[in-house]
């Protein structure tokens, strides 16, 4: 661990107990936090780590606490327990802590200008209002971010103010995304916890050398149907991580609870995604792709994963009569459980969101290895759906794919190569 993050560990655990002795801690108060800063250096590490988070040389002192130093580089601490600090705190401040923040009605809580090398903390709960409309709650951008939650913290999108059952397919208007993630450089979100999102959670879009490590993305309340649903699940369309026009996205370590997809990339370059545990949505995704502003993707790998409780385990789909591009995907060692629609699927026949049975060939899929798949689907599903268009799918390499217990597969393209049966 780098000991800047080590400093800001420390930092997060002295919080609560400022706030406590702090009746001016709830607003953007430079000089609160410097000392707060001041402290921690002092209680958790030495003047090294003082000296590697900051380029000011007034970061020198080491001894008593009535001396003010400045911790972070070119910025200050500052924490926000109201949405109207939020803006000050984003463009003057580079440690900021979101205490127990209530979003009110009409608000998208605005991180998307962070100055460079920010960390922002989330403790306690975070809240947000009922608003009727469609914009996203939480936009966060910039460059070298991190982005953590405090231990015991919960962000909370109040889904269940929107949920009817109909997610982006109708009913009232709802945040198309909860949280739009457009970080550059070198930045990291860790260990959030995250629930009851409106529709989408995560759009990473226009997104470069960012890791998600260690998130619990949990919708488990939207399963059970409410006044608004008509018998189905609340909570609908509620992917987790929805990933376009972006590149160098690391996703791992992260439990995803749902209704609609654990991951789905659109279009982008170089994602890794391992160390997920995806637990009732639909699987382990690409797509859909085409007919959107990008429909290229290539270079995603999907790793050391189980996927539970899904309508698919790894799958593709692409729209039809659309362009666009899928290169050198790659599946390996994942663990599917209770699948019940397909435990692999790829096919070419989408429209409108459903599939037509009749595949087109506008969007190319070459080079994609599935290896080491194994795990059991229900009996009234597929183990294996393969539905291409005409010469559209190339280079498949299948290999110790083992999915059982469902039944009638159906594939109308053989894997190149590997060991793959469809039977
Ligand atoms: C993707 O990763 C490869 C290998 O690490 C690297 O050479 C390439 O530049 C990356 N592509 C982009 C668009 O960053
Ligand atoms: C299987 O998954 C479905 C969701 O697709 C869930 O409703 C059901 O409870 C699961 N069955 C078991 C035995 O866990
Ligand atoms: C196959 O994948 C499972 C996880 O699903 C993993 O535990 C196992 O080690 C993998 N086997 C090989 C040979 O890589």
């Amino acid at each position: 661990m780098a000991k800047t993050q080590l400093l800001l560990l420390a930092l997060v655990s002295v919080v609560p107990s400022i706030l406590a002795q702090s009746p001016i801690f709830g607003q953007c108060v430079p000089s609160t936090a410097t000392t707060t800063a001041t402290t921690t250096v002092k209680t958790t590490s030495s003047t090294s780590t003082t000296k590697t988070t900051s380029t000011t040389s007034t970061t020198k002192t080491t001894s008593s606490t009535s001396t003010t130093t400045t911790v972070s580089t070119g910025g200050t601490a500052c924490t926000v327990t109201a949405i109207a600090q939020v803006a000050s705190a984003t463009a003057s401040c580079t440690a900021i802590v979101l205490s127990n923040l209530a979003v009110p009605t009409s608000t998208t809580l605005d991180l998307s200008k962070l100055k460079t090398g920010t960390t922002v903390t989330f403790a306690g709960k975070t809240t947000f209002a009922y608003t009727d409309w469609d914009s996203d709650l939480i936009q966060i951008g910039g460059q070298d971010i991190t982005i953590q939650g405090a231990t015991g913290s919960v962000i909370d999108g109040n889904g269940q103010a929107w949920w009817d059952g109909q997610g982006s397919n109708g009913g009232i208007d709802k945040p198309d995304h909860f949280i739009v993630l457009k970080t550059t450089g070198k930045s990291i979100l860790q260990n959030l916890h995250i629930q009851n999102w409106p529709v989408h959670c995560f759009e990473i879009t226009s997104a470069s050398g960012t890791t998600i490590t260690g998130l619990t993305l949990d919708n488990s309340a939207g399963n059970a149907p409410n006044a608004a649903s008509g018998g189905l699940a609340a909570a609908h369309n509620s992917d987790g991580f929805d990933v376009s026009g972006s590149t160098n996205i690391v996703i791992t370590d992260t439990t995803v609870i749902n209704q609609d997809d654990c991951v789905a990339v659109t279009s982008g370059t170089n994602i890794t995604v391992s160390n997920m545990v995806c637990d009732g949505g639909h699987g382990l995704s690409i797509g859909s792709i085409g007919g959107k502003s990008k429909n290229d993707v290539a270079n995603v790998l999907f790793t050391n994963s189980v996927v539970k409780n899904s309508e698919n385990g790894a799958r593709i789909k692409t729209n039809s009569g659309t362009t666009g591009t899928v290169t050198n995907i790659e599946w390996s060692n994942i663990q599917v459980s209770n699948i019940s629609i397909y435990g692999i699927d790829i096919q070419q026949d989408y429209l409108n969101g459903g599939p037509t049975g009749t595949p087109t060939n506008g969007v190319t899929i070459t080079g994609i290895t599935m290896s080491n798949i194994t795990g059991t689907a229900a009996s009234s599903a597929k183990n294996y759906y393969i539905l291409c268009g005409s010469g559209s799918c190339s280079d498949f390499t299948f290999e110790n794919v083992a999915i059982t217990g469902g039944k009638a597969d159906s594939c109308n393209f053989t894997p190149t190569s590997g060991n793959f049966q469809c039977i």
